[in-house]
């Protein structure tokens, strides 16, 4: 089955297993001006830049993995803001071939390797006093770009009205949280089904923080496969074939597992017949140059996935 061309930021993903549950499956992808800025990442940025530019902070300071996305968007939206961007990079040696950590650099961003053991007081209000103390001019954002502001940018986005009529379902991955919290405030009389991906136990409390008054979502779990940033041959095949048959580029960390995890849910017939279901794709697509590099997918593969279908 072919699936139609975009209309707007949507496209409808045409698929037996749709038929064969009286389903209708509609992708949103927002355009951006950089790849590393797609999916999620400008809205979740876009309320912390407006506040370190209204505090006029020299720019913004942010936590990620080598390979996150979240500080390849960071960096190149506060290029384009024209301010600073520090990178605080949970690795014992910056490595410079690295392309997550190139990019960052290409685009100004200031890398500061810390150690694991540090990273994970990245969330303790003592260790970022002091962190503030030492960096006064930088705006903290959260890893993952997940606070009240990231929500807020989130809550904009109307993924409750595709092209054939409002959805009764939000699909999207979860990592940090702020995206389900933000779609949940933003599209109130949908449901929003976040598919974990990282299977951190304290992930429902943070998103309640971030939407106290939304009932309209739920974290889905059990899909996380071998754990956060792994995958097996099964789903990078799923990923593989979904390029295939859609021409849409899907990563087997974030929007692959949610993807895939939609895929089975459909399968278990937990959608009733009839249902429109909206999937957010949240871009990521920078990390599949990450993965070439760590030898975790193959130049064949790596060329079926990012070339233009
Ligand atoms: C590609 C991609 N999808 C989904 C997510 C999850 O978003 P959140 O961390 O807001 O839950 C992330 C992390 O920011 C991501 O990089």
């Amino acid at each position: 089955m072919i699936t139609k061309k975009p209309a707007n930021n949507w496209q409808q993903i045409q698929d037996a297993l749709l038929d064969q549950h009286q389903l209708q499956l509609w992708l949103f992808q927002p355009g951006q001006s950089s790849a590393a800025l797609s999916g999620n990442k400008a809205l979740k940025l876009k309320y912390h830049i407006a506040q370190a530019l209204h505090c006029k902070k020299a720019g913004l300071l942010t936590f990620g993995g080598a390979f996150s996305n979240h500080l390849a968007a960071t960096a190149i939206a506060c290029q384009q803001q024209g301010i600073a961007s520090i990178g605080l990079v949970r690795t014992d040696r910056l490595d410079t071939h690295n392309p997550t950590l190139q990019h960052c650099q290409a685009s100004g961003m200031q890398l500061v390797p810390i150690s694991r053991a540090e990273y994970r007081m990245r969330n303790e209000s003592d260790w970022l006093k002091q962190l503030q103390q030492h960096y006064p001019d930088f705006l903290i954002v959260p890893e993952g770009g997940s606070s009240k502001l990231g929500v807020q940018g989130v809550a904009e986005l109307d993924l409750t009205k595709t092209p054939h009529g409002n959805s009764q379902y939000i699909v999207a991955a979860t990592g940090s949280g702020g995206t389900l919290a933000g779609l949940a405030v933003g599209n109130p009389d949908t449901q929003v089904l976040g598919i974990d991906v990282v299977n951190d136990l304290s992930l429902p409390d943070k998103i309640r923080q971030w939407c106290p008054q939304a009932s309209n979502w739920q974290l889905i779990t059990g899909y996380t496969g071998k754990g956060y940033g792994r995958f097996d041959a099964e789903l990078l095949q799923f990923c593989l074939e979904f390029k295939q048959r859609h021409q849409i580029t899907l990563e087997p960390i974030y929007t692959g597992k949610a993807m895939s995890a939609l895929y089975q849910l459909i399968a278990q017939g937990v959608f009733p017949k009839g249902s429109n279901i909206s999937f957010f794709h949240t871009g990521g697509l920078q990390g599949l140059a990450g993965l070439r590099y760590r030898g975790l997918l193959s130049e064949a593969d790596y060329q079926v996935l990012v070339t233009p279908g």
